[in-house]
């Protein structure tokens, strides 16, 4: 499969093969190869949570009550951290190898992310959102081009989801995205438009 082919055939399927699972090995292969999605210093300010368990996807159901979390045999919540651009984030350590172990420097651009993301909680929430985000959309490419389906969801009570799932609060639940395959006795709606360059780009 192509990109083209992987952007074309991706849809949001409402319908999961209840009888079709997910092997642990191909939900590693399509998370390994979905964090090659960019973020903000490279701090990658993310975890994810994959309910597989009946009872796991039972808790979710209550704070996102739709058919698909039962159904899928996994749905993955996606985390963003409010606060991945300070110092306790294992990524700086890589940084400061790429720095040749310049601790000042690293401390120099540890402040500037915190200037950037880490002074009102709008921008820490912007932080967050915004990179795992791209996380959400690479995880839904990298599923298609391995032969998986998705759905992305945020009709959720998103703190109900937080606090069941016993995240702090310097994190935010983004989106969940349930993973499987199509049950095909169910058939999907066309394509819906979308407005393109025209309608959406301004140019100045
Ligand atoms: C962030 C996000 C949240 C969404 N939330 C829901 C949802 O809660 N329930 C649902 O049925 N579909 C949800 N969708 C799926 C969209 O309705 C779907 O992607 C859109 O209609 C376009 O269809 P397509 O993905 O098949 O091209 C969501 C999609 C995104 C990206």
């Amino acid at each position: 499969m192509n990109l083209k082919e992987v952007y074309e055939g991706r849809r949001a399927i409402n319908f999961f093969d209840t009888n079709k699972g997910v092997e642990a090995g191909l939900l590693k292969d399509i998370i390994n190869l979905a964090v090659l999605a960019p973020s903000a210093f490279n701090l990658q300010p993310w975890e994810i949570i994959a309910v597989k368990s009946k009872e796991g996807k039972e808790r979710l159901h209550k704070f996102a009550a739709q058919p698909k979390i039962l159904e899928a045999p996994v749905t993955l919540i996606i985390v963003g951290n409010k606060t991945g651009y300070e110092a306790s984030n294992p990524t700086w350590n890589d940084m400061l190898k790429l720095m040749g172990g310049d601790k000042e420097k690293l401390a120099g651009t540890q402040g500037m992310a915190a200037g950037l993301y880490g002074t009102s909680n709008e921008n820490k929430l912007k932080f967050a959102e915004s990179n795992a985000g791209l996380l959400a959309m690479s995880i839904m490419y990298a599923a298609k081009s391995l032969g998986v389906d998705s759905h992305a969801m945020s009709g959720m009570d998103f703190e109900g989801v937080r606090k069941e799932f016993e995240l702090d609060e310097n994190k935010t639940v983004v989106m969940l995205i349930s993973l499987g395959h199509l049950d095909e006795s169910n058939t999907l709606y066309p394509r819906a438009y979308r407005r393109g360059y025209d309608e959406i780009v301004k140019e100045v």
